[in-house]
């Protein structure tokens, strides 16, 4: 039975990229009875950024309210907070003293910020680590994530590797699951849809609120009556990858044809999301209206993810001499 693993961080609200890049898939392996999955909210790794409590907590509940609102049966699958099983820090430290200082030097979570160091705390110079160790202390076998963590992965199968490599087959080496035909959502104004680069468009949010986000796509100046290009247009993607082939095809049409202004394009896009995320939109009013009913949800999962792991770290230790 293959063990799927995968987490988010709650640094800010989840959001298009999150629900198309990572949750809906991964809902859709949870279907599968033959997968074991392991689905957690990375509230740790979090705090590398996030320093708010108030708002961690709020992400928190938001994240998770969103995995549920989107489908995620917990009674099938493991569902819970990272920070809930702190047995992942004590599996962290051991890890780090198995991990070369170029390896985490060589990092793009941490490359990209090196240009200014004074912003680097140690905790991002690691998070490599917090990430392998909340993939192998539950002995996962595959990893769905998108193309921007495959490195990550790569960290990760060194570290085990190595470790295996001293002490015996230890911790299973997991393999990534990258999805290529899963396209990396653009955020308003283009760039990867990213929580750490305020771009992004956020489902849940109110009709009026989310209207505005989705009015602020970033658009070219062409004027109205003239045809447009609809490949080169950030709207007419977020588009495609909600619409089914008849309505891309007719928006399409129109771009091409003129006539058709941007607002237009992004009314329909609008409509859209609404019309998809119906029944998700309200599920999701409903749990963050209902936290303590997430708590119940979460402390179910954190109840069983606590109890492998702590079987995992006990043989780890044996293994370290302590
Ligand atoms: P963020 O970049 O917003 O902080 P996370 O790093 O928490 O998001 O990513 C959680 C998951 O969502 C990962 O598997 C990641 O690959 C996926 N993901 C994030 N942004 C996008 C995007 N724009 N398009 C597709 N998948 C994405
Ligand atoms: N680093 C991942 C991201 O930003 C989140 C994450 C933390 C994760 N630990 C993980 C993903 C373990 C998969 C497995 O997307």
């Amino acid at each position: 039975m293959p063990r799927i693993l995968t987490g988010i961080q709650s640094s800010g609200r989840p959001h298009l990229g999150n629900i198309l890049g990572a949750i809906l898939p991964a809902i859709e392996l949870s279907k599968d009875a033959k997968n074991e999955c392991f689905y957690f909210i990375a509230d740790l790794h979090s705090l590398t950024s996030l320093k708010n409590a108030e708002d961690r907590k709020e992400h928190t509940y938001a994240t998770a309210a969103a995995w549920l609102a989107l489908g995620l049966d917990t009674g099938s699958s493991i569902f819970y907070r990272q920070s809930m099983v702190s047995e992942v820090c004590e599996l962290a430290w051991y890890l780090n003293c198995f991990t070369p200082y170029p390896m985490l030097a060589n990092s793009h979570s941490f490359k990209d910020k090196s240009d200014k160091l004074s912003d680097v705390n140690a905790g991002l110079f690691t998070y490599p680590v917090l990430m392998a160790a909340d993939i192998i202390l539950y002995d996962a076998n595959l990893v769905p994530v998108g193309k921007d963590q495959k490195q990550h992965l790569e960290i990760t199968r060194d570290i085990a590797t190595n470790f295996n490599r001293e002490y015996g087959e230890v911790f299973i080496v997991p393999d990534a699951l990258i999805d290529d035909k899963v396209m990396t959502i653009p955020g308003v104004d283009g760039k990867k849809m990213s929580k750490s680069y305020g771009n992004i468009i956020d489902i849940f949010l109110p009709e009026k609120k989310l209207r505005k986000q989705i009015m602020k796509i970033v658009t070219d100046s062409t004027p109205v009556e003239e045809p447009k290009n609809p490949d080169s247009c950030i709207v007419f993607q977020l588009y495609s990858v909600l619409a089914n082939k008849d309505r891309i095809v007719s928006m399409r049409e129109k771009y091409e044809n003129g006539n058709y202004g941007y607002g237009q394009a992004k009314q329909e896009l609008f409509e859209l999301v609404l019309e998809k995320f119906e029944t998700a939109r309200e599920k999701f009013n409903f749990w963050m209206e209902n936290k303590s009913d997430i708590d119940s949800q979460l402390i179910k999962g954190e109840k069983k993810a606590k109890e492998i792991a702590s079987s995992k770290l006990s043989l780890v230790r044996k293994k370290l001499g302590y």
